[in-house]
């Protein structure tokens, strides 16, 4: 018997789904965090509603909560297909997780390796905590975005810069798998393979990658993964992954009693937000819309290979749904000689869609809140990416524009914005 064919719903009835673009403003932020679909908002309510208890006892609300908290640290594993390679810990923030991070390694020294490679073109959250290891006798060396002259002077974060600052003595290498501003994905494969080479593990951050393409962990190769949950559709949160053997040379913060091996447990201080868990279990809903699923199937270890392919499928539609917009974007910036852009200036699978740019003479703060006053949702300023920001020469205040699309992002926004930008006084 043939399979059905999947239903691909259209970009109205994509939009339908998130009661918040039923509002006038071109949301134009999401790299600032996404909306939510109703199914999620719905998923964290009725859990409040029936079963917000503690997790522990034999009785039906409680045996409840914990297949809560349990389904949601399986559906993060599926996003990242990390089933059998490792688990997940759920976290208040991304920073949170880096910082919890940070502080493990921190306890777990090795004195043959204390070397640490930090990207400093990413996002703060994964930057400050591991530099902070040099006051404790770690050598940390800075791996910086650059100019490439082959892709048109562009600032890239650039593996083969990455070699030289390897050696023998290399614990860790921390990088972004897209930096915020620049939109441009980094070959997190080939940053895992060198890594490896030398003996050292990698802590990736997926965050600016997550809301655009469901990453594979295994495929990467990677030993840590992290990315924040709002930016992913769902609620405030982090989710960490870490491989089997990258937990077992760590010791987690929670209480001593809880024995070591008990992973995620030992890494979730004093447990998990429990309404956020629910959220991110009423995702699975949205994610089989996309999918194309009729109906809603039940997630069961037995059908792992059916929801992951349900997963690909969903942010297939995405990533197709984004190059249109993106495309848009991006030809008309291009077509600009007033506007520099921060970041390739290409629209395509090698990037997100997320824009960064200046305009000289002009102040990013001033452009941005006078787009704000027309209900088009965009922001400036160096967005936590502080050091590639004053890196690349720009006041970090006042930093860049940046407009920052996902899936719902329709065609007339971007017409909308554009026609704004084209008659924008100065
Ligand atoms: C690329 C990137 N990494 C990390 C973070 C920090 O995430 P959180 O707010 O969950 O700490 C952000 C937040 O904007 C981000 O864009």
């Amino acid at each position: 018997m043939n399979s059905p064919v999947p239903l691909v719903p259209s970009l109205e009835q994509v939009r339908a789904q998130f009661p918040a673009l039923s509002r006038p403003t071109a949301f134009l932020d999401n790299a600032g965090g996404s909306h939510l679909p109703r199914c999620v908002i719905d998923a964290m309510a009725r859990y409040m509603t029936e079963h917000y208890v503690q997790l522990g006892g034999d009785y039906t609300e409680s045996l409840a909560a914990g297949a809560n908290v349990a389904g949601a640290h399986d559906l993060v594993k599926l996003l990242l297909n990390a089933h059998g390679a490792g688990e997940v810990v759920l976290g208040q923030s991304t920073t949170a997780l880096c910082h919890l991070l940070a502080s493990c390694y921190a306890q777990a020294p090795r004195p043959d390796r204390n070397e640490i490679v930090v990207c400093t073109a990413g996002h703060e959250a994964n930057i400050g905590t591991w530099m902070k290891l040099a006051e404790r006798g770690w050598v940390v060396r800075e791996w910086r975005a650059e100019r490439d002259p082959a892709q048109n002077h562009t600032w890239r974060i650039l593996p083969r810069s990455l070699r030289p600052l390897l050696s023998e003595r290399t614990r860790l290498v921390t990088f972004p798998h897209v930096s915020n501003i620049l939109g441009e994905i980094v070959d997190a494969a080939e940053v895992a393979t060198l890594a490896h080479s030398v003996g050292a593990r990698v802590v990736c951050d997926g965050v600016a990658y997550v809301p655009h393409r469901a990453p594979d962990v295994q495929r990467l190769g990677v030993d840590w993964y992290v990315y924040s949950t709002y930016k992913v559709y769902g609620p405030h949160g982090a989710a960490l992954f870490g491989t089997r053997e990258a937990f077992a040379e760590l010791e987690g913060p929670n209480h001593s009693f809880i024995p070591r091996e008990r992973v995620p447990y030992k890494f979730e201080l004093g447990g998990v937000n429990h309404e956020s868990c629910a959220a991110i279990n009423g995702l699975w809903e949205y994610l089989c819309f996309l999918g194309g699923e009729a109906s809603l199937p039940t997630r069961t270890p037995s059908t792992l290979s059916r929801d992951r392919a349900i997963i690909e499928r969903a942010f297939g539609l995405m990533e197709r749904r984004e190059l249109v917009t993106q495309s848009m974007l991006i030809d008309w910036l291009c077509s600009r000689r007033d506007i520099e852009i921060v970041g390739p200036r290409v629209s395509g699978p090698s990037r997100v869609p997320t824009f960064s740019f200046v305009v000289p003479g002009r102040s990013s703060r001033d452009l941005a809140t006078r787009a704000n006053r027309q209900g088009l949702a965009i922001r400036y300023g160096h967005f936590y990416s502080k050091r590639l920001v004053e890196s690349i020469g720009l006041e970090a205040d006042d930093g860049v524009v940046r407009v920052s699309m996902v899936h719902y992002t329709s065609p007339g926004e971007i017409e909308r914005l554009i026609a704004w930008l084209e008659r924008s006084p100065d």
